[in-house]
């Protein structure tokens, strides 16, 4: 999200998250853009003006705030960090008189205070089996591009969900004495609007949520709904 941005898709989700009371919730990376860190465009001054930190900080508070989460005490929350939450933690290498518990994601929008459990960027967390992380990592850089499923499959041996692309793949492999099936989830996005840096681009974006069944260890049966599903039953 940045702070130029409609938080209304979050009422719509608070609306999913009542009726549907789950047991966890995922959230995947990428939750803050922090553009105004963005390093790529940091001398660009006419793109950099408008972004600013601590209004992005407060939007992401009151999109947490919005979903009301301590409404369900038994509710697992997890919060997964990616690369665009490491640009603060970059931004800090740089500009070291900043380094602070206090200047990180989690303290900023009040992670552990909201119960969120915690999965820094490139690291994994598991549900039943289940791995999850922002974008799995080859030898050196995330995986990227086309069949991106198959490239999720080369550098991992479990059942594994992963945000980062914005689009929405799913596959299964079960490779010669593999003894269970790996199922992979290119889980999609949450977001109404592309963002500037995209503009141009193709982009082959699915937004929405995805509900997973973990049926049985490392499985599962998955249920999307789009955001223009959300939109229509929430939105009212
Ligand atoms: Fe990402």
């Amino acid at each position: 999200m940045t702070n130029k941005q409609s938080l209304r898709r979050f009422k719509w989700l608070a609306g999913y998250i009542k009726d549907n009371i789950p047991d966890y919730l995922v959230i995947m990376g990428d939750f803050l853009t922090l553009n105004s860190l963005s390093a790529w465009d940091r001398d660009k001054r006419l793109l950099m003006e408008g972004r600013r930190f601590y209004q992005e900080i407060d939007a992401g508070n009151e999109a947490l705030d919005t979903l009301e989460l301590e409404k369900y005490p038994q509710l697992v929350k997890k919060f997964i960090h990616g690369n665009h939450e490491d640009r603060l933690t970059r931004y800090i290498y740089t500009h070291p008189e900043l380094a602070d518990e206090r200047t990180t994601v989690s303290s900023l929008l009040q992670l552990k205070e909201r119960g969120f459990q915690q999965t820094p960027y490139r690291d994994y967390t598991s549900i039943g089996g289940i791995y999850f992380t922002h974008i799995p990592f080859g030898k050196a850089r995330e995986i990227s591009g086309k069949d991106i499923c198959s490239k999720a499959e080369q550098v991992t041996v479990n059942s594994v969900v992963f945000a980062h692309t914005h689009e929405l793949h799913t596959s299964c492999v079960h490779k010669e004495g593999q003894k269970h099936l790996q199922q992979i989830l290119n889980a999609g996005c949450f977001f109404e609007e592309d963002e500037e840096y995209v503009q141009g681009h193709m982009t082959n974006y699915w937004k929405g949520i995805i509900e997973l069944d973990n049926y049985s260890y490392g499985r599962f049966d998955l249920k999307t709904t789009s955001m223009g599903r959300l939109k229509r039953e929430y939105g009212g």
